[in-house]
């Protein structure tokens, strides 16, 4: 069941009492029946992914990828990041009124037992109902906030990790540089020129390499749909000939001026399983994107089956190398259908 079936079924047996007056703020909102429950004229959405922020604006919901202002109520989605989530909290916690109500929705999966738990160890929970694999469980802000609610907060700012980069909790590899992009960092000086875009940037490594990669580099474009990580890319990647965009791949194309070369270390999973056709995406774009002369350069793990996708959309593919679980693609001369 997602999230919000379980969170629509909360609301809708009216478990706790939403403010009838004031904004409720929705922190990581997809989608869903808890949604049209609240109505959109009540809620301020936040998130931080392009495709989901999005597709709630779309569906006529107020939504901003950074929450700041107060608020009479606050729902917060689970993620799979505990630090993110504990983030998430303390900073609803701090925009509500004393006695302003905080609902927590997540699935086991999520981490949501243990967090209910470690939650109202320090603020006594006003109620939970569990459904679906899951657990809502909600509280009232008291007067003033216990001391732990600040140390949650902090370990969700950006910090530097062990390699000295700019990165914050819940954003791809945050802990250090993914091992998959220092391999596709180690063939790219010598083979970049011109214009370049990177795709899925993160928090910006794969840039930086690409940068350094060649004098005759003369921009690189990051693209990037978690806003959360193209902000530590922000921080990380000061060089002027670096360009910053929040932006989905999967639907980049017409306006785009085309790049001398693409390089990307594609998602390849949402939840636990492989989902290659988020890889595919990206190399449809790289075909999209590309000058007639161009390269494409992937990273990508050894079994993902790639090898379609590049087939369809290059005439020209090969593979530099593999290694250690990991192959790295090249493809020029793509097909056209931009
Ligand atoms: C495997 S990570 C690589 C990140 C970075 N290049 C690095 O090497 O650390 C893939 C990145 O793609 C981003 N991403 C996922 N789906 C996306 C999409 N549809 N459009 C843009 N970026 C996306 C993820 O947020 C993640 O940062």
């Amino acid at each position: 069941m997602p999230q919000s079936d379980r969170l629509a079924t909360a609301i809708a047996s009216q478990a706790f009492d939403l403010p009838v007056t004031g904004p409720i703020l929705f922190i990581r909102a997809t989608s869903g029946p808890a949604l049209g429950l609240i109505g959109p004229g009540r809620l301020l959405c936040e998130q931080s992914l392009r495709f989901a922020h999005d597709l709630l604006g779309e569906q006529g919901f107020e939504v901003t990828p950074r929450a700041e202002a107060p608020v009479a109520a606050a729902i917060v989605a689970l993620t799979r990041s505990r630090a993110e989530n504990f983030g998430n909290i303390a900073r609803a916690l701090a925009l509500l009124p004393e006695a302003g109500l905080i609902v927590v929705n997540g699935a086991k999966t999520e981490g949501v037992d243990s967090l209910a738990k470690q939650v109202g160890a320090v603020l006594p929970l006003e109620g939970q109902l569990t459904k679906a694999h899951g657990r809502v469980f909600w509280l009232r802000r008291p007067a003033s906030l216990p001391e732990a609610v600040d140390r949650w907060r902090e370990a969700a700012r950006p910090a530097r990790n062990a390699d000295g980069f700019f990165t914050e909790p819940g954003i791809f590899s945050a802990e250090g540089i993914d091992p998959g992009s220092l391999r596709l960092a180690d063939i790219l000086p010598g083979r970049l020129k011109g214009r370049v875009a990177d795709l899925g940037a993160g928090w910006g490594w794969l840039s930086l390499s690409a940068l350094k990669a060649d004098p005759r580099v003369e921009r690189v474009d990051l693209y990037e749909a978690e806003a959360r990580a193209l902000e530590m890319a922000r921080l990380n990647v000061t060089d002027p000939r670096a360009g910053f965009h929040w932006s989905d791949v999967a639907s980049l194309g017409r306006g785009v001026p085309p790049y001398d070369a693409v390089i990307a270390n594609p998602p390849f999973h949402r939840g636990r399983a492989a989902e290659p056709e988020l890889g595919a995406a990206f190399i449809d774009a790289a075909a999209r994107i590309l000058k007639p002369s161009g390269q494409f350069l992937m990273v990508a793990n050894r079994q993902l089956p790639y090898e379609s996708t590049l087939d369809a959309r290059f005439k020209h593919w090969e593979r530099l190398s593999e290694e250690g679980g990991y192959k790295i693609l090249s493809a020029t001369r793509p097909r056209s259908g931009r």
